[in-house]
């Protein structure tokens, strides 16, 4: 594998911490895992010329690879400007404003591409008013796989043999490049992503979507179908209640895509116990103590459950999943592949 090498204090800041969860099933739980490829993505700019004194990042994001931008350029001096949407909480907007973040806000969704085509179309516009500009791009910058060598390399070197790899699926970034690097090492390693309901990213009609930080209502170019040998949609009641089990069973205060991961690796590690187990669990929890730790939020959003199922609905179509935990053996098959077959499904019923 080749990457630049980190010194430790670099360690500690970007790489998760590892935890051992169940007998073969390990938590990677980073502070804020999106530091990896906002750090990777401006130093390769750097290196190649596209950042200069004076140069404004910009960039689309309601989310963590917002503030890992936002870390990263204050500590650089960068000018940042981020295009986001209603959906951004109030903490977040507080905090990267207190980073020097300029925080742009659209109102109003587009017909087709939802909040995410109406931001990158206000994004359009700041970039053309800003020509000494640069634009990380997450989901179609190849830096974003890229960045995740070190994540893998740790891995490798702390756990020895790793059999599965779980993580929750928005660029694609973490899970394609993490799953790339460790199959130089295991070939035979299983990938399974986690993806929610209201996505479009394996085959479901984009929809509003409660859960954030996993799906898509846009096909990233980061993202490569044929990585995953198994996929998953899990609501978001479903999720907050595993991120609150994480919390209580293993003291790990973390984000509602950890519960997703976590739901569907401690299962799969459950069904597979000779396999060595690795899930990613993306950012802390302190920003959702209002919503994912509040019960009166969850109860108000219709997203409190007693329960989780025990496990998923196994389908053999994207179109089958309802409301529930749901999976289908997506085989590392393309896209197309997978929801072509749907054409024909929808005229075999
Ligand atoms: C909290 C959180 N978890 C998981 C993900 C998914 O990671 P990736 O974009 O690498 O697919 C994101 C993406 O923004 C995120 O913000």
């Amino acid at each position: 594998m080749n990457h630049q090498p980190y010194s430790t204090t670099d360690e500690a800041f970007l790489l998760p911490r590892l935890i051992r969860l169940e007998k073969n099933l390990y938590g990677a739980a980073f502070f804020l895992m999106k530091l990896l490829p906002a750090r990777f993505i401006l130093d390769s700019a750097e290196k190649e010329g596209h950042i200069h004194r004076g140069t404004t990042v910009i960039e689309t994001t309601s989310g963590t690879f917002g503030l890992a931008l936002a870390i990263l350029c204050a500590q650089r001096g960068y000018n940042l400007i981020l295009v986001s949407d209603p959906a951004i909480d109030d903490a977040l907007k507080l905090r990267l404003e207190d980073l020097g973040t300029r925080v742009e806000i659209v109102r109003d969704p587009l017909p087709i591409g939802g909040f995410q085509g109406a931001r990158l179309q206000r994004m359009a516009e700041i970039q053309n008013e800003h020509l000494n500009h640069f634009w990380p791009s997450q989901y179609n910058n190849p830096y974003n796989p890229g960045s995740y060598a070190p994540l893998a390399e740790m891995l490798v070197e702390r756990l020895g043999k790793i059999d599965c790899l779980v993580g929750t699926i928005g660029s694609g970034g973490s899970m394609c490049g993490t799953t790339s690097y460790l199959r130089s090492v295991f070939p035979d390693l299983q990938s399974i992503g986690v993806d929610t309901f209201g996505s479009m990213l394996f085959g479901l009609p984009d929809q509003k979507r409660v859960l954030r930080g996993l799906g898509n209502s846009l096909m990233p170019k980061n993202l490569e179908h044929s990585v995953f040998n198994e996929i998953h949609w899990v609501s978001a009641a479903e999720a907050f209640l595993a991120t609150r089990m994480l919390h209580k069973i293993n003291a790990l205060y973390m984000g509602g895509t950890s519960g997703a991961a976590y739901l569907v690796g401690r299962w799969w590690a459950q069904q597979n116990p000779d396999a060595n187990v690795v899930v990613l669990l993306p950012d802390e929890g302190y920003r959702y103590q209002e919503t994912i730790y509040n019960d009166e939020w969850l109860c108000r959003n219709n997203v409190w459950l007693s329960e989780l199922p025990s496990e998923p609905k196994l389908i053999v179509h994207p179109l089958e999943a309802d409301s529930t935990w749901s999976r289908i053996q997506w085989k590392r098959r393309s896209y197309e592949q997978v929801v072509d077959s749907s054409i024909q499904l929808k005229t075999l019923l």
